[in-house]
């Protein structure tokens, strides 16, 4: 049966979980602290670049299944299940910062009626649901309700897809009636007989670190082979195509880069290592993941400086700011470090990127002068430039107009940290072509 949903946070993760949990055919309210979010959403207007999104938006909000709003009371007191999609960013000490999730915990606490079903999508350190539970037991004592874990795994630029098709879905859920709740709201994906994971909230609650931390251990090792294929004249390509032949393997992730970025990995990297302190467990592997990949970003920085001579002075055309292709996010986008990296070397900046002009600017923040410009296509950016610099592999930059980008540059580099230009036509044009992992 359908259900009467809040969704608490609305972004990333919390609007593609309410279009989505509103097109399964629920009753879907999408809360936000942001009045401006709540305004452009009830508009149809998506706050997030994600494929496909503008449409199942405006079609859910047709049929009035789905609805945003500030007013978490109200959208709590009418709701059997609540969804938790709120921040979880890191503290200074990589451990997660949990202040968004207790404010809408005390929300809960005080608006709770009837039986209703808590759900956390954020990413939470382990314990932190069992924590919830203590706290809306202290808070509401004599309230029915059950905290379930059900942590997200969707990847940005394709969020949508992933909703309606995901690997698998996590439930840690101890509760038999928060079990039937779960069953009904995820009916849909028992079409496409999506595995469904039961479990306690501890096993739900490290499942998800426990990918996010592999996954950003195997780009780190690639990362770290592709070094030494430079160093000793070997393709890792060819090296990481045959690794992944091998069923043990797989040849996902295998992919050599400027380093992992985006709002998951680097703070779930830490937040791991951080649990593994605090209950005096080795997390030695991760710790040395996230320091090999700091090294990673500051490699492009110091590898242009060589192939440059120098960047003081020279003009870069950095194509690609968002953490990777398809997404508007610059969270911990290596290209952030990068470009503060190549300024403080006192480099000219001409920055383009398809969607995460707006937000890299934002982060990256004022600079001064013109030492920083960003242009709206890859041609404009490359006028004058000395070198150009690849940090995001965007289709569009697979067939770049190379003629075109050397009529216009003033010097002859390409430093292409995602390997998505042809090398062998780069250097019949006459650039200075360098791809990461290959001599
Ligand atoms: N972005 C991803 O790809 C991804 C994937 C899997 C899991 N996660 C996890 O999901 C969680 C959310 O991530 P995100 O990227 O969607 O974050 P986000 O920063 O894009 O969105 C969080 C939203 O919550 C809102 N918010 C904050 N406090 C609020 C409150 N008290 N009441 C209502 N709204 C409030 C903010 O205004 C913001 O719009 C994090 O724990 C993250 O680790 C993210």
């Amino acid at each position: 049966m359908a259900k009467k949903i809040a969704v608490i946070g609305t972004g990333y993760v919390g609007l593609v979980t309410s279009v989505g949990l509103s097109d399964f055919g629920n009753y879907v309210v999408g809360v936000d602290i942001n009045a401006k979010i709540v305004d452009k959403l009830n508009g149809g207007t998506p706050t997030i670049f994600e494929h496909g999104l503008e449409e199942y938006l405006q079609r859910n909000l047709k049929t009035k299944r789905l609805s945003f709003t500030t007013d978490i009371d109200s959208a709590l007191k009418s709701a059997e299940i609540v969804f938790l999609a709120v921040g979880t960013p890191p503290k200074d000490d990589g451990s997660a910062d949990l202040t968004q999730i207790q404010t809408v915990v005390q929300s809960i606490a005080k608006n709770i009626n009837a039986f209703q079903v808590i759900v956390t999508k954020s990413t939470v350190p382990v314990g932190t649901n069992r924590w919830i539970e203590k706290q809306l037991t202290a808070a509401a004592p004599g309230k029915d309700f059950a905290v379930v874990s059900n942590p997200e795994f969707l990847r940005e630029g394709k969020a949508v897809q992933d909703f309606f098709h995901p690997d698998r879905i996590v439930l840690g859920c101890e509760s038999d009636l928060a079990r039937e709740y779960m069953e009904d709201v995820y009916r849909a994906l028992n079409l496409i007989h999506v595995p469904v994971v039961w479990c306690n909230l501890e096993t739900a609650e490290l499942i998800k670190y426990a990918s996010n931390a592999f996954l950003a251990t195997k780009i780190t090792y690639i990362n770290q082979m592709a070094n030494l294929a430079e160093a000793v004249g070997a393709d890792i390509h060819v090296v990481a195509r045959s690794m992944g032949m091998d069923g043990r393997i797989s040849p996902k992730f295998l992919h050599p880069g400027p380093g992992y970025g985006g709002s998951c990995f680097p703070k779930d990297t830490k937040a791991i290592a951080a649990t593994g302190d605090e209950f005096g467990v080795d997390m030695s592997v991760i710790k040395e993941v996230v320091r090999a990949n700091e090294k990673q970003k500051a490699r492009v920085a110091d590898r242009l400086a060589f192939l440059t001579g120098t960047v003081k002075g020279k003009t870069i055309c950095v194509l690609g700011l968002a953490f990777k292709a398809e997404t508007d996010d610059v969270r911990e986008s290596p290209a952030l470090t990068i470009v503060e990296r190549l300024l403080e070397l006192g480099a000219v900046i001409h920055a383009h990127d398809p969607e995460a002009m707006a937000n890299f600017r934002f982060y990256l923040g004022e600079q001064p002068g013109d030492q920083i410009r960003y242009f709206d296509t890859s041609l404009e950016a490359a006028v004058g430039a000395d070198a150009l610099l690849i940090v995001t592999e965007w289709n569009e930059y697979r067939n770049l107009d190379l003629e075109s980008i050397r009529e216009r540059m003033r010097g002859d580099v390409i430093y292409d940290t995602r390997n998505v230009l042809d090398a062998d036509k780069a250097r019949d044009l006459g650039f200075t072509y360098a791809g990461i992992g290959r001599s």
